[in-house]
């Protein structure tokens, strides 16, 4: 099939903005620093960027090409290459997997989110200028404590999400990365300079951020990186697929998938120069966790000239990097069921939106009303969702996407899709993908479930 019935991007730039605006998001913005933080930094980046290109671009490589040899949602293109290719049907686990996966992560992702959303006004609203420590930590637990305000913050970041993801892929989902992911990368880059130029201590931020700190990191530090890199990129569960599937011929998928990654580190490491310095200049822990964008950062704006405006700046650029990643999350589930369950583009992402919504629900009360109620032994209904999410269906999706793109897809299949890629690179992505990628994926699975 030549194009894809849900509608196809434009050009390949488009295409790379739409990759590129699912791999920028909150992943790269609040949980790259604050993890980078807690492992030792230089140590941790390096890691990082190993399981990046060994690991991630490839399997970046094989969702693409799966996704447009297929040209239809990840469920239904992974039962038809099976079929194409004499293999089990069974494959077919890696789209349902990615589906489910898919409204997990949408349904936690929504409300922190919402929570940058409603920063951004309040970052304009002026109320952290001047702010202590004791004020920035009591105004995050009142704000998260309150059912209604994150409920309400929530439902909206998904009624922006589902509005947009209605609108189909020209209109809508094209449209958003258009002018979003220019618009993203300009806040980022003035921010570094502010960053560098008000703080006082980039030196210091980039130190910690590049120098190799090995004490701080440990063998679970390295699990960590690869559940980053797989999140980062989006990897997993068929967002990338989904996406594949609308890219026209003859765009190169290999130089597609290495611009995306090189995008995303930069977008990681460039927010962890604004972070950072910041950070240093005010003597705050650069290890605080999930709190470092909400607690930390505000506090450190409030204090700095310039503060109030580029604090509101900041959490522009937090909430466009995570709607242009919404969007892609919900795709495989909405292009299902446009196809089997035969529904209207717009009933489908109602359908996908509103579920997301309703998960949500639980992930929004594990910060108030279910505060004490676990999922799992030990994790909130919100870290289970991430856990389970991050930690377990992702690499299980990437695992089975290299296996069956390096051993049990017809590779005449994936041969015409990397047409023009040359020899030496087929070779080397060959091993990356049928053996090194598979293997680490694995190594690191077990470990997490060993301990
Ligand atoms: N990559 C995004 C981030 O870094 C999150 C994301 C978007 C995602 N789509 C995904 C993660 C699909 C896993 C799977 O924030």
């Amino acid at each position: 099939m030549s194009e894809s019935t849900h509608g196809m991007w434009s050009s390949r730039l488009m295409f790379i903005l739409a990759v590129a605006g699912s791999a920028v998001g909150l992943g790269n913005i609040w949980r790259f620093p604050y993890v980078a933080g807690e492992n030792g930094g230089g140590a941790f980046v390096i890691a990082y960027l190993a399981c990046i290109f060994m690991v991630g671009v490839p399997i970046m490589i094989a969702e693409i090409a799966l996704g447009r040899a297929g040209r239809k949602s990840p469920i239904n293109t992974m039962q038809d290459l099976a079929a194409q290719s004499g293999a089990w049907g069974g494959w077919q686990v890696i789209g349902w997997l990615g589906a489910i996966a898919g409204f997990m992560i949408l349904s936690f992702y929504s409300v922190i989110a919402g929570w940058s959303v409603a920063y951004l006004f309040e970052m304009a609203s002026g109320v952290f200028v001047g702010a202590d420590g004791d004020f920035a930590s009591a105004q995050f637990s009142g704000f998260t404590g309150n059912v209604w305000v994150v409920v309400g913050w929530h439902s909206l970041f998904m009624l922006l999400t589902t509005f947009i993801a209605a609108r189909g892929v020209g209109k809508g989902l094209e449209t958003t990365v258009k002018y979003l992911m220019p618009a993203l990368f300009v806040l980022l880059v003035l921010l570094v300079f502010w960053a560098a130029i008000s703080s006082g201590h980039f030196v210091e931020g980039m130190s910690f951020l590049f120098a190799f700190k090995t004490d701080q990191f440990s063998g679970e530090s390295m699990l960590i990186a690869m559940g980053q890199a797989f999140f980062t990129l989006s990897l997993g569960m068929g967002a990338i697929m989904a996406y594949g599937a609308y890219l026209p011929k003859g765009a190169s998928i290999v130089s597609s998938a290495v611009t995306i990654a090189v995008l995303d580190t930069a977008v990681a490491l460039l927010s962890g120069m604004v972070i950072f310095p910041i950070v240093f200049a005010h003597g705050l822990e650069p290890s605080a966790g999930p709190g470092l964008m909400f607690i930390t950062l505000p506090l450190a704006f409030g204090q700095m000239a310039g503060g109030q405006l580029f604090g509101t700046l900041f959490f522009l650029l937090v909430s466009f990097a995570a709607i242009t990643s919404a969007i892609s999350m919900g795709e495989p589930a909405v292009a299902w069921l446009v196809e089997k369950v035969k529904v209207s583009r717009v009933t489908g992402a109602i359908i996908v939106g509103g579920l997301a919504w309703l998960l949500g629900l639980g992930s929004a009360f594990s910060f108030n009303i279910w505060s004490d109620v676990t999922l799992l032994p030990g994790r909130s209904f919100f870290d289970t969702m991430d856990f389970v999410s991050n930690n377990v269906i992702l690499p299980l999706g990437g695992f089975l996407i290299g296996l069956f793109a390096g051993w049990f897809l017809d590779q005449k299949i994936l041969a015409e899709q990397l047409e023009g890629t040359s020899e030496i690179v087929i070779k080397l992505l060959r091993v990356l993908m049928r053996i090194i990628a598979p293997v680490c994926i694995f190594v690191v699975f077990v470990m997490t479930f060993v301990g």
